[in-house]
């Protein structure tokens, strides 16, 4: 079996259905159920045997060493984060406990429970980081695309707290042995993404006849992946991938913030005619920092393992569209109370 952590969160979530689905092998899935996970998104497999949840904290040793002990996975897949870097910038500290503190316990009891492991276990086991292309910074316009090989150069503190976990990873293989890969992969979209995140507070937005905000001039750039792609792409890493190296994974579709707001509102405008969503876009003060351009060089998991996303821009986002407008009632249960409070935190005031 698999231990995944964060396996009730977007990605998470989507990963375990997806592998449920395509390989069938039992998950463990470790989640705290913070603001940011969500049992709804597994319904699907609810009384399913092949998927245990358990909520707990990957910085919890005692309950991570027992889970480990107790189901000992052939590998450990770690998706648990704090991952928006806008509420990085209005309270980074959960971040840094999250990403760096317990990131680090996590690892620290994994390689503890794997040293005692008989030696062919040992070399088969793998331990997968989920991380990010925001380690590396923002490119220029006329900028090569991130590489494995770009100099790291966070500049939030989420991209900061996710580059310190990527070191401390690297670090547990070299010194210790510990089999672990790390992806760092561009902008996900897809069913079951919280609607703090550009595509999904836009769909939310213009369905609710509210503004739809775009920081600064909107020519911010990002490389949109669909997420069922980023899970085939984690699968192939799992399968496949080398020990101690890393993989870039993105969706080779670099678009600006703008034009993918325009794009929803062009795709909700066939789906549910009636209102002028275009008119909703408002321009508002830019995210301190901000990061201008992201772009993946995707060409090493491409010709080492054989990825490349099924999704285009344009296919991926319809297929988001349709299963935000097929699941009001998972859209309604995680629009409320903390919600509706960091919407008003985050917006306040932001008329540009
Ligand atoms: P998310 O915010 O939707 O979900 C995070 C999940 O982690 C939640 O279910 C939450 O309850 C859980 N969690 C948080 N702290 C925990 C802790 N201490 N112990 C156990 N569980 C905890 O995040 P996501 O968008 O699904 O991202 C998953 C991973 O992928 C993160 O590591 C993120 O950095 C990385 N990533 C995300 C994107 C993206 O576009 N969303 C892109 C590249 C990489
Ligand atoms: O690049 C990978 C990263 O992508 C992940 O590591 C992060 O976990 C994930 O949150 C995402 O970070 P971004 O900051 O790029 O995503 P976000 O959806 O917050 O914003 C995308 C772009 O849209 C960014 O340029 C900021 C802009 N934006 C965002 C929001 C929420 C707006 O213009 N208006 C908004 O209201």
């Amino acid at each position: 079996m698999i231990l995944v952590t964060g396996g009730a969160g977007f990605i998470g979530a989507n990963f375990i259905l997806d592998w449920i689905g395509t390989n069938g092998e039992p998950v463990v899935n470790l989640d705290k159920l913070t603001y940011a996970g969500n049992l709804g998104n597994l319904a699907s497999i609810d009384g399913d045997a092949r998927h245990v949840f358990v909520r707990g904290d990957i910085g919890d040793r005692a309950q991570v060493g027992a889970l480990l002990a107790r189901h000992r996975p052939r590998a450990v897949l770690n998706f648990a984060a704090e991952t928006h870097v806008d509420r990085s910038i209005l309270g980074p500290a959960a971040f840094v406990e999250t990403n760096v503190v317990a990131t680090f316990a996590l690892l620290d009891t994994v390689r503890g429970w794997w040293a005692e492991l008989p030696a062919s276990e040992k070399a088969q086991f793998r331990f997968i980081h989920v991380s990010t292309d925001e380690v590396y910074g923002s490119l220029g316009t006329a900028d090569p695309a991130f590489s494995e090989t770009t100099p790291y150069a966070p500049n939030s503190p989420y991209a900061a707290s996710k580059a310190a976990s990527d070191h401390l990873v690297r670090a547990y293989c070299h010194t210790y042995g510990l089999p672990t890969l790390t992806t760092n992969c561009s902008n996900n979209y897809g069913p079951r993404q919280f609607p703090e995140k550009l595509v999904p507070l836009m769909i939310v937005n213009a369905l609710a006849g509210k503004p739809l905000p775009v920081y600064g001039d909107g020519a911010n750039v990002r490389d949109w992946l669909y997420v069922g792609d980023h899970c085939a792409a984690l699968r192939a890493v799992l399968a496949h991938g080398r020990a101690g190296e890393t993989y870039n994974v993105g969706g080779g579709a670099e678009v600006a913030n703008i034009e993918v707001v325009r794009m929803v509102c062009r795709m909700l405008a066939e789906a549910r005619p009636g209102p002028d969503y275009m008119a909703q876009i408002a321009f508002v003060k830019d995210r301190p920092g901000h990061d201008r351009r992201y772009a993946i060089d995707a060409a090493k998991i491409r010709r080492e393992l054989g990825w490349s996303p099924a999704e285009s821009f344009e296919s991926g986002m319809r297929r988001t569209l349709q299963w935000y407008l097929d699941n009001p009632g998972w859209l309604a249960g995680v629009t409320s109370g903390e919600y509706k409070k960091w919407i008003s935190l985050n917006y306040a005031a932001s008329a540009a």
